[in-house]
């Protein structure tokens, strides 16, 4: 597998980013260290700028001001499936899957991000790379196992729930054994139980899998529960970052959200 060691200090760091849409700046003035093996929370009401600096980090815009590093390199110079080979992964706030695919298929997917002899091997089937393949086969059903998707595995994700369809693309980002996962709104459309299933799965994520989190998410319950830290955006300036407790107190942050609900 070809991850690479990471021993340096923050996992992410973002540096003063901006991104412009026409005469509209959807980010403006982004600052945040993430460590790593930590759960961070990103809030902020509708048009913050949530998604687009999950787009930043995931090299899918680029930023016009600012510098993020990962993992100790410089983001910005890289493409996006060299950001996912260093170990970054990520979920779309509207789930993007293959539906004709079977659910392990679509898992099986996101092993191309970091195993380029693996998907290869799978792909030609040469006797002399069968061990590899054997090896991310179960990778993936450890992956299905933990998001409690091994019974649909054969199902055709196009068949499924949406809750279920939500957790194959966390088990997608989650085989290639990131260093951070992005997840945009996860909790989004799920119920009471299944948000307290995410919760254990997202600290478990970061417990038993060792990877870091980036969790853009409305539901706030969910957000100061498990976040170690929370990063707060309004009209794409950070203005507030630190411990949940602090942010949820955090004055600017009250009045964004009223503001929010006022509106
Ligand atoms: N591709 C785009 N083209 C033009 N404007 C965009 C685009 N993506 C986002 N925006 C604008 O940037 C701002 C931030 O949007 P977004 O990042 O989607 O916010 P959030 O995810 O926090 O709701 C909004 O004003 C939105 O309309
Ligand atoms: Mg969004």
């Amino acid at each position: 597998m070809a991850t690479q060691q990471y021993t340096g200090g923050a996992l992410l760091s973002v540096r003063n980013i901006g991104v412009r849409f026409g005469g509209i700046a959807a980010l403006q003035d982004v600052s945040f260290d993430v460590a790593p093996q930590t759960i961070c929370g990103v809030i902020g009401p509708n048009g913050a700028g949530k998604t687009t600096l999950f787009n930043c980090l995931s090299r899918l815009y680029s930023p016009t001001c600012g510098s993020i590093h990962f993992a100790g390199q410089p983001l910005l110079q890289l493409q996006a499936h060299q950001v996912a080979a260093l170990g970054m992964a990520r979920t779309f706030q509207h789930v993007a899957l293959f539906p004709a695919l079977t659910v392990r298929d679509n898992v099986m997917v996101g092993l191309h991000a970091n195993a380029e002899a693996g998907f290869w091997a799978c792909g030609l089937r040469l006797p002399s790379m069968r061990r590899e393949e054997r090896a991310l086969e179960e990778r993936t059903d450890a992956v299905l196992e933990e998001l409690t998707l091994l019974g649909v595995a054969q199902r055709r994700v196009a068949e499924l729930s949406f809750p279920t369809r939500k957790r194959v693309e966390l088990a997608r980002a989650l085989v290639s054994r990131p260093k951070m996962v992005l997840l945009d709104e996860p909790a989004a459309g799920l119920n009471h139980e299944e948000v307290d299933s995410l919760r254990e799965t997202l600290v478990r994520i970061k417990t038993e899998w060792k990877a870091a989190v980036l969790l853009v998410e409305h539901h706030m319950n969910l957000v100061m529960r498990c976040s170690d830290q929370v990063v707060a955006l309004n009209f794409g300036c950070t203005i507030a970052d630190g411990a949940p407790d602090a942010v949820a107190a955090n004055a600017d942050v009250i009045a964004a959200y009223l503001g929010g609900e006022a509106a």
